[in-house]
């Protein structure tokens, strides 16, 4: 992983800062957000980090599941992979709206708590429907990952665009959402969310779609603040790793799997790339302070 520009800086005697925060949001499903997730936490693992994730969705629990089939993997192979903590915050089956939010909000606060006094980064992961737990999490956000398929259908998660002449008629309530949230955050002094977009599923092909897309989310990166990441292709291999809870940096960096076909090699590289693109802050792992 030499070639990712957020190696661990060597441990001094340093105050332990909080992890910082990833969130995976995009209020539509079958985005890449879980994929996504599973890949930045593996990724940082790697790296020698500690990794908390949270698990938002509980329609699916995917990262959860994505979770549970490595650390069966691990016990079964006694393979040497690096695994992260996880915890689930359900929503709330409590009365009314208020006392519903307000148990989703302490059971959320708790997890937060204590990854991040145990962990280098927390990543989370959200459902794909406008929910209470989904904006507390973005509220916390350091990185903000919306990860979008390459289709104009997905696109409308950001803003409606004129079918006719491509331009952008109306901005999206998710894309209010996060304004909503960086207004409250600027208003209480904190930093900023770093909003990115990365295009997920990118056909292989030269494709006219392709490069319609590129021109109007580059528009709307200016309109609305956010930046540009390199994103995955489609590949089937994204799938299949999921059931040995495996990504594409564990396949090569722990020689499993055996075929390093160039699209492997270059499924990896996507991944190294997002790291790269989300410009994480240097940290010294907690692990190597205690
Ligand atoms: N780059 C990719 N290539 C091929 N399949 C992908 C890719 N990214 C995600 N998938 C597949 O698409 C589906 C939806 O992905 P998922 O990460 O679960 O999305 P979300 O969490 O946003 O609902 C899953 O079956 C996943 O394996
Ligand atoms: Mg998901």
């Amino acid at each position: 992983m030499a070639d990712i520009d957020i190696a661990p800086t060597p441990s001094t005697e340093q105050p332990v800062a909080p992890a910082t925060v990833i969130v995976f949001g995009n209020e539509k499903g079958g985005s890449g957000k879980s994929t996504g997730a599973m890949h930045v936490s593996a990724g940082l693992l790697r790296l020698g980090f500690s990794v908390g994730c949270i698990d938002l969705d509980n329609r699916q629990w995917t990262l959860s599941r994505y979770v549970e089939n490595r650390r069966a993997t691990a016990e079964r192979d006694g393979a040497n992979l690096p695994l992260p903590e996880l915890a689930q915050i359900a929503r709330s089956g409590e009365g009314t709206r208020v006392v519903g939010e307000a148990d989703e909000r302490k059971r959320f606060q708790t997890a937060i708590a204590q990854f991040s006094r145990d962990c280098d980064f927390i990543v989370i992961d959200c459902p794909g429907t406008d929910t209470f737990l989904g904006r507390l999490a973005i509220s916390l956000a350091d990185k903000l990952i919306t990860p979008m398929n390459d289709s104009f259908v997905d696109l409308d998660v950001l803003a409606e665009v004129d079918g006719l002449n491509g331009k952008i008629s109306r901005l999206s309530v998710y894309a209010e959402t996060i304004w909503e949230q960086r207004k409250q955050r600027a208003a209480q002094g904190a930093k900023p969310i770093d909003w990115i977009v990365m295009r997920n599923r990118l056909s292989q092909i030269h494709a006219r779609n392709k490069q319609d897309m590129e021109r109007v989310l580059s528009e709307l990166s200016g309109r609305l603040g956010f930046r540009i990441a390199p994103g995955f292709a489609e590949r089937v291999i994204f799938r299949e790793l999921f059931p040995r809870g495996l990504t594409m940096i564990d396949v090569l960096e722990a020689g499993d799997a055996g075929d390093r076909s160039m699209s492997h090699l270059a499924a990896r590289q996507e991944v190294r790339s997002l790291l790269n693109a989300l410009q994480l802050p240097h940290r010294v792992p907690k692990r190597s302070q205690s």
